[in-house]
């Protein structure tokens, strides 16, 4: 396959003790208000002739989160200390962890260091799995960069292979190989677990970005389905593309609405994967698959409507989430269905005052033809809830602006029929450090949505939008627990600053690669949940 010399590399990973960590770089995390070296380290600081004490102890380097200090060493295997901040040590979380190595990662990059020495366990004071997770995904989300279609970099290459869905590596990058120190034998096998399973994670939540990224003229639904196929073609995921005369048969009026004024036909994409096959308990993604919003007969204003190449987000996250799991081999089984269309202005577009029949046979009034994430997603959700009957569904949606003018660009809101289920989703994404906050689904917002003329009508208005948008949502779902993510503020940066100062893992421009990593955890909690407890789905219905 094709390389991409901006992204990620592949990194080599070896284990190793303090004493035998001969790496051209060397990262230590200091904490703040401390003062001191780890004592951990006094070798290296009698390597650099008291150096690395004496820039704690004058507080050159403070400790704060992320600020940092290079001391090169002279005739020693190490030929470079990256003194990391992590901020103070009762602060000190795995996120923070996972902030500093990417930021390590980054400074060795930009010195040309092939490697780098990493302490994780006991010598970062973390348990050795947790960290030696953090490590990769902090190493890995953190050397991610788009930047294949500056042309010095790719004029020669054919454009289709390079955008194989496999996250592209670069054979010339600078940092290839990774030491995970650690403090003895006993760590080693928890350390290269947790990087193990942290790699699959970083990889995928990298595919995910690099689909966001990759610009609407050639993100469209055949091409999405085409890399989709790719994606899951050895991983024992089955996938089924439909195009637009079969969803048309299925009477899907919603997705077909959407699709209609563009000449790149809408596609529907499932995939099943069935890691557990004794288990009766089927958890659905969906994904809201907008390949380029414009708005379209209801246009968006254009100062921003270049960002809107990020609107098939929710859609990329369930497919990487997928992807993840079957390679992590999970015991769980799983359906997700992508409903995927661009929605333009044209001739033939769906426009405002249109009632359209979905697949549910319910009717919607068109209100705005920019509320079109709902209508793809409603003919998903009835689809994954009523015919193929999942026992639980989350949907991810870059669904609303209003979502983001309330929680911001750090964190997604979750709307949920079931608190059980909220709470496994809440520690999931604990464990991938990705922010969510919970917001309504009040009778009210339903009141909201009701049509004149039609069941309903695709858009509220603006007061309350992300939770009338929900409301909407939840007239195709049925009994079955479902969550509903809105990511529109969290799957896309545009020069944002705060997410990335929080996360030095995440781009300050493009994709985040929001959700993969907590759907995937999601995924695990519950089937784990699954198997302990009674293998039904009364886990996640309140009584
Ligand atoms: N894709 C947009 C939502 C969005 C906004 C995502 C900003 C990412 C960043 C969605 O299709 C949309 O246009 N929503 C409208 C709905 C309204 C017309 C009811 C919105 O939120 O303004
Ligand atoms: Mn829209
Ligand atoms: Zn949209």
């Amino acid at each position: 396959m094709n390389r991409d010399k901006n992204s990620a590399p592949n990194l080599e990973v070896v284990y190793s003790t303090l004493d035998k960590a001969a790496a051209s770089s060397f990262f230590i995390p200091v904490f703040e208000e401390e003062k001191k070296l780890d004592p951990n380290f006094s070798d290296l600081n009698k390597a650099s002739g008291g150096a690395l004490s004496r820039i704690l102890e004058t507080g050159e380097n403070s400790g704060k989160f992320k600020e940092f200090s290079i001391v090169y060493l002279a005739n020693h295997p190490v030929s470079r200390v990256i003194l990391v901040g992590v901020g103070k040590r009762k602060e000190f979380t795995i996120n923070k962890f996972r902030g500093a190595a990417a930021r390590a990662a980054r400074i060795a990059r930009r010195s040309k260091s092939p490697d780098l020495a990493l302490p994780v366990g006991s010598l970062a004071s973390l348990d050795p799995e947790e960290s030696g997770l953090a490590a990769a995904e902090g190493i890995i989300l953190g050397l991610y960069r788009y930047g294949k279609f500056k042309s010095e970099q790719t004029a020669s290459k054919n454009h289709q292979e390079e955008s194989e869905f496999k996250h592209n590596e670069d054979e010339n990058h600078s940092l290839r190989k990774v030491h995970l120190v650690i403090s003895g034998e006993k760590e080693l096998e928890f350390a290269r677990k947790g990087w193990e399973k942290g790699k699959i994670l970083a990889d995928a939540a990298n595919c995910v970005r690099d689909l966001v990224n990759e610009p609407p003229n050639i993100m469209v639904p055949a091409f999405f389905a085409e890399q989709a196929k790719m994606a899951t073609k050895h991983l024992g995921i089955e996938i089924q593309v439909l195009e637009k005369d079969e969803i048309e048969k299925m009477g899907m009026g919603g997705i077909l609405s959407v699709g209609k004024g563009s000449a790149n036909p809408p596609r529907l994409v499932i995939l099943k994967y069935q890691g557990d096959p004794k288990s009766k308990f089927t958890l659905g993604f969906v994904g809201k698959g907008v390949t380029f919003d414009s708005g379209g007969i209801s246009i968006k204003p254009s100062e921003n409507m270049h960002t809107m190449t990020s609107d098939m987000a929710g859609a990329a996250a369930c497919l990487g989430a997928l992807k993840a799991i079957a390679e992590l081999k999970l015991p769980v089984n799983i359906l997700s269905v992508l409903p995927l269309a661009e929605n333009l202005p044209d001739g033939k577009a769906y426009k405002p005052g249109d009632i359209v029949k979905m697949y549910s046979g319910k009717t919607v009034e068109i209100i705005n033809t920019d509320a079109e994430g709902r209508m793809l997603l409603g003919d998903a959700l009835s689809y994954i809830t009523k015919t193929l009957k999942v026992d639980a569904v989350v949907d991810l949606a870059t669904l609303t602006g209003g979502v983001v003018v309330a929680l911001g660009q750090t964190v997604s809101g979750v709307f949920s029929s079931s608190e059980p289920f909220f709470q496994m989703l809440m520690k999931a994404a604990e464990k991938s450090s990705e922010k969510f906050w919970p917001l309504p689904l009040f009778e009210e917002y339903g009141m909201q949505m009701k049509g004149s003329l039609a069941d309903l009508k695709n858009s509220g208005g603006r007061y309350g939008a992300p939770c009338t948008a929900a409301a909407f949502l939840k007239e195709f779902v049925g009994e079955t627990p479902w969550l509903h993510l809105d990511i529109a503020g969290t799957a896309y940066m545009e020069a944002d600053k705060m997410a990335y100062q929080q996360n030095p893992y995440l781009p300050k421009n493009g994709a985040t690669g929001i959700g993969v990593r907590t759907l995937v955890h999601l995924a695990e909690e519950l089937s784990q949940k699954m198997n302990s407890l009674i293998q039904k789905k009364e886990v996640l219905v309140e009584s």
